[in-house]
């Protein structure tokens, strides 16, 4: 099939963007066409999101134009770019909890007539809602729903502001196999109307599925262009600029149990068990994998291993002693790390500086507190160390972690929780929003971690990442661990198998 070449919707012109001591964008020129599925591609911190809020209108650019089907204009504020038709879905979403899907969506919308619209809005949300197969309740409130429910809201309110540019900033780190199927297929039919969608991702595969065609950025410049049909080694070669080695796993003998559970019971949010009799045993040196669909009982499990939820059944010991009852702090004292899947909310304190969320954890200790006097050299110096090792780009240690691109948020994490070689590491979606490189850098440190001795309880939803690190992998359905198997003796058919629940006999 070929496509007339047509003029562009957008076009961005020698885009210029400096925040203090980084330049973001550094003079970037991209042609947005109708009827195309734009990627971005590009390491963490490249510059992408940057971009993105620019032509958004969240930020004013410092030099360069922007064209509206041949008409240059300034964009002040995101209602003007709403109004150029730019609709822009963030890595964090912008709702309000209390009110409803259709509220949400209508808010900032011709509030004059708030009210009286309301009801309509509702059927008209509906409708598209039905048009798109992005399935919400319209009544229902945002607080109700999943993570993947709210991105269909912010979907649908672009879409009901007429958008004709579509932007998602990572839109699948968050989403399940299954919803990121169902946000394809909503993409595809909002190209096919002649509209423009610019999808950034760090997975690969994703990227190859749905694109038409790619750019790459590299820091805040555009380094080259290709067509989806390129292969993923080449597609990373252009983001990095050289070849990304696969971390080679090595296999240990397993050493000592260092952590066990019998027959956890351990309650979800919403009240009824999400964890179900789970028995594991991880031991030093181990990688222990647990795959399964996002929603099975794996963010309860790690939970309540962290101490952030109480089991109401069962028993949890740690080298060898009770721990059911010691609070968080207790047990990262005794050796238990644990990087969440919520980096902003239970991970790091967006509105602290790097230095201050570097030493969250042990801020009350020395080093880094002796008596009432607080060491800020002690807790520069850590932040340093973590940085250097870690590769956080941030302009210095004083940037607050939200101004932090949302890989180096990660690195930053994983820095501190690794830094001072743990005895049990728990790590859920530790590569998520991380770019190929990076993630491959995680990958080598599970590995190289293991190999120095602690033992590691690795969730993640990519099974390659999975079967690259582990040493065994377990299932979770449901709540309950449905198969443990060595990776050696397990195929992907398998582990999938057991991830539907369908459990082969
Ligand atoms: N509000 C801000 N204040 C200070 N620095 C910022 C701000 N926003 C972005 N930066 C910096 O600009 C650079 C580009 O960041 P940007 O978020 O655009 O990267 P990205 O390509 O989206 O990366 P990622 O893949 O990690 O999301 C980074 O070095 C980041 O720290
Ligand atoms: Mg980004």
């Amino acid at each position: 099939m070929s496509r007339t070449v047509s003029d562009p919707l957008v076009r961005l012109q020698g885009i210029v963007k400096t925040f203090p001591g980084v330049v973001a964008n550094a003079g970037i020129d991209l042609a947005i066409f109708p009827g195309e599925v734009l990627a971005l591609l590009g390491e963490n911190g490249a510059g992408k999101s940057t971009l993105m809020s620019i032509l958004a209108g969240l930020y004013r650019p410092d030099e360069g134009t922007i064209l509206f089907g041949g008409e240059r204009v300034e964009l002040r504020s995101p209602r003007d770019a709403i109004h150029r038709g730019v609709g822009m879905v963030h890595q964090h979403f912008r709702l309000v909890d209390s009110l409803t899907v259709a509220e949400n969506i209508l808010l900032g919308w011709r509030e004059p007539r708030f009210l009286l619209d309301l009801r309509s809005s509702a059927a008209h949300v509906r409708r598209l809602a039905d048009q798109y197969g992005l399935e919400v309740d319209p009544a229902a409130r945002i607080w109700q729903l999943s993570v993947g429910e709210r991105q269909r809201v912010e979907i649908l309110k672009m879409l009901y502001r007429n958008a004709r540019v579509l932007i998602l900033d990572e839109p699948t780190a968050i989403l399940t196999p299954q919803e990121v199927e169902q946000l394809f297929r909503a993409v595809r039919r909002i190209r096919n109307e002649e509209r423009a969608v610019l999808f950034i991702s760090h997975k690969l595969d994703e990227v190859r599925a749905i694109a038409d065609r790619i750019v790459v950025l590299r820091a805040g410049r555009v380094v080259g262009q290709s067509s989806p049909q390129a292969s993923p080694r080449d597609l990373a070669q252009m983001m990095v600029g050289h070849d990304i080695p696969v971390a080679p796993k090595r296999h240990l003998p397993p050493g000592a149990p260092v952590l066990e559970a019998r027959g956890l019971d351990v309650h979800g949010d919403r009240g009824p068990l999400a964890v179900r009799g789970v028995s594991l045993q991880l031991r030093r040196g181990e990688i222990l994998g647990i795959a399964g669909v996002a929603g099975n009982g794996q963010r309860e499990l790690l939970e309540a291993i962290a101490g952030l939820r109480f089991p109401a059944g069962g028993s949890l010991s740690f080298n060898a002693t009770d721990i059911a009852s010691l609070t968080v702090r207790d047990r990262w004292v005794r050796g238990l790390a644990y990087i969440p899947e919520d980096r902003l909310g239970q991970g790091l304190v967006g509105a602290f500086t790097v230095t201050e969320n570097a030493v969250l954890r042990d801020y009350d200790r020395p080093p880094i507190s002796r008596g009432a006097i607080f060491n800020w050299t002690a807790a520069r110096e850590k932040a340093e160390t973590i940085v250097n090792a870690f590769h956080v780009h941030s302009a210095s240690l004083q940037v607050s972690v939200r101004h932090l691109s949302g890989g180096n948020q990660q690195r930053l994490l994983f820095g501190r929780e690794v830094l001072t070689a743990p005895v049990v590491l728990l790590a859920m979606h530790p590569t998520r929003g991380l770019d190929v490189e990076a993630t491959t850098t995680v990958h080598r440190l599970l590995i190289d971690l293991s190999a120095a001795g602690t033992a590691i309880l690795l969730v993640s939803e990519s099974l390659d990442e999975l079967l690259a690190v582990s040493d065994r992998i377990a299932v979770m359905h449901r709540g309950r661990i449905v198969g443990v198997h060595p990776t050696t003796e397990v195929s992907r058919a398998e582990i999938g198998l057991l991830m539907t629940g369908s459990a082969p006999s």
